[in-house]
């Protein structure tokens, strides 16, 4: 009698041991469920295609640069109207690509005498150069 109460406790506590080991669980599941959430939210809203040259950069650069920066029209010497020019200066050190349209200082701020691009626009940029700036 005594040995099967020893018995019946052991297992219980055995029990336990699966709810605890079961919640330890859960808890993760839980707490991995949320970081997942919480990564959703913090990804970039801007992130909806595919961050290449032809597809995003170079219109980019069409409607708010050529004007000023065309090969036929440089700017300060600046022609951001072909893959090879932006691609040196935006991944010259301390980019004057990027620093100038974030408006950085000691950049002059570009597009001149207009508007920052939009933020998504601006991220974009960053996202290009960080890959590589690729011709893609
Ligand atoms: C209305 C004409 C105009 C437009 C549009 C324009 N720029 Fe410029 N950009 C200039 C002029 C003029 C300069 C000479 C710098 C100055 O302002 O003193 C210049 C200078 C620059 C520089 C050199 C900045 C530095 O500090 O050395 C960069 C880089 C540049 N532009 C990039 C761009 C980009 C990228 C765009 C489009 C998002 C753009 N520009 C749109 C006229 C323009």
């Amino acid at each position: 009698m005594k040995f099967y109460n020893y018995k019946v406790s052991f297992d219980s506590i055995q029990k336990k041991g699966h709810v605890f080991s079961m919640l330890v669980a859960l808890s993760l599941f839980f707490s991995c469920a949320y970081d997942d959430e919480d990564t959703l939210i913090l990804s970039n809203p801007c992130d909806t295609v595919p961050i290449t040259y032809s597809g995003v950069i170079q219109p980019i650069l069409e409607t708010y640069c050529y004007n000023c920066h065309s090969s036929n029209n440089p700017s300060d010497g600046i022609i951001l109207d072909n893959y090879e020019d932006v691609k040196d200066i935006a991944l010259e050190e301390n980019s004057r690509l990027i620093g100038s349209i974030n408006h950085e200082a000691g950049y002059a701020a570009m597009p001149q005498r207009q508007p920052k691009l939009d933020s998504c626009k601006l991220h974009y940029f960053d996202v290009w150069v960080e890959q590589g700036g690729l011709d893609n």
